[in-house]
């Protein structure tokens, strides 16, 4: 697929994304302090995966792990307000404590609706732990009990994140500023 002419600028680097998951580690930890009671972390495919798995040996705590795979974005970069479940957990969520792990949070609807699902599923408790809030672009509102950062109304990639698939493995986030046509010869 080809991208349009763009440019990716570091938004946060890898060792404030570290630092900042041994925070939400601390805190998460603290926040479920009974071990006898499951803590099961349910990453979003496939944005979260990096998140999940560097947030997993933050928390001192026993847990678990599931994936669910949800399409609401498709190749383009709008969200177009329909969320279908394209791959669900492998087990039953009912008597844990849930917490869905997001890479980014946009308008909301992903995860106002994966909220909803696994309520709806009889857990114990269903909270939400995402990297990345823009939150001036929220349509439905989503308590979020965990969050990394805050940040404006950028199109990010890194860590996880992509743009048509590109970016993932950036150790850090980046910004991608588009070109247009006038400039696309320039060395960018
Ligand atoms: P929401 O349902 O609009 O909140 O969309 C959340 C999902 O859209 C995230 O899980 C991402 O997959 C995707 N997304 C939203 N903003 C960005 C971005 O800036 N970069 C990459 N993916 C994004
Ligand atoms: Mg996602």
């Amino acid at each position: 697929m080809s991208i349009p002419a763009h440019e990716v600028r570091e938004l946060l680097s890898e060792g404030e994304i570290a630092s900042r998951i041994r925070e939400l580690g601390q805190e998460i930890t603290r926040d479920y302090p009974d071990v006898s009671e499951p803590l099961l972390l349910v990453g979003v495919l496939k944005g979260a995966v990096l998140f999940l798995a560097d947030l997993l040996r933050a928390i001192e705590r026993p847990v678990e792990y599931d994936f669910i795979a949800v399409s609401s974005y498709g190749a383009a970069t709008r969200s177009p307000g329909e969320v279908r479940v394209l791959k669900d957990l492998d087990a039953p969520v009912a008597g844990k404590h849930v917490l869905i792990v997001e890479d980014i949070l946009d308008s909301g609807l992903t995860l106002s609706s994966l909220i909803e699902r696994l309520s709806s599923r009889h857990a114990k408790s269903v909270r939400v732990c995402v990297l990345l809030d823009k939150l001036a672009r929220r349509q439905t509102p989503v308590p979020v009990a965990y969050c990394g950062f805050e940040i404006a109304d950028f199109f990010v990639v890194g860590y996880g994140l992509d743009y048509a698939e590109c970016y993932r493995n950036l150790r850090y986030i980046g910004y991608v500023i588009h070109h247009s046509l006038e400039d696309s010869d320039s060395p960018l």
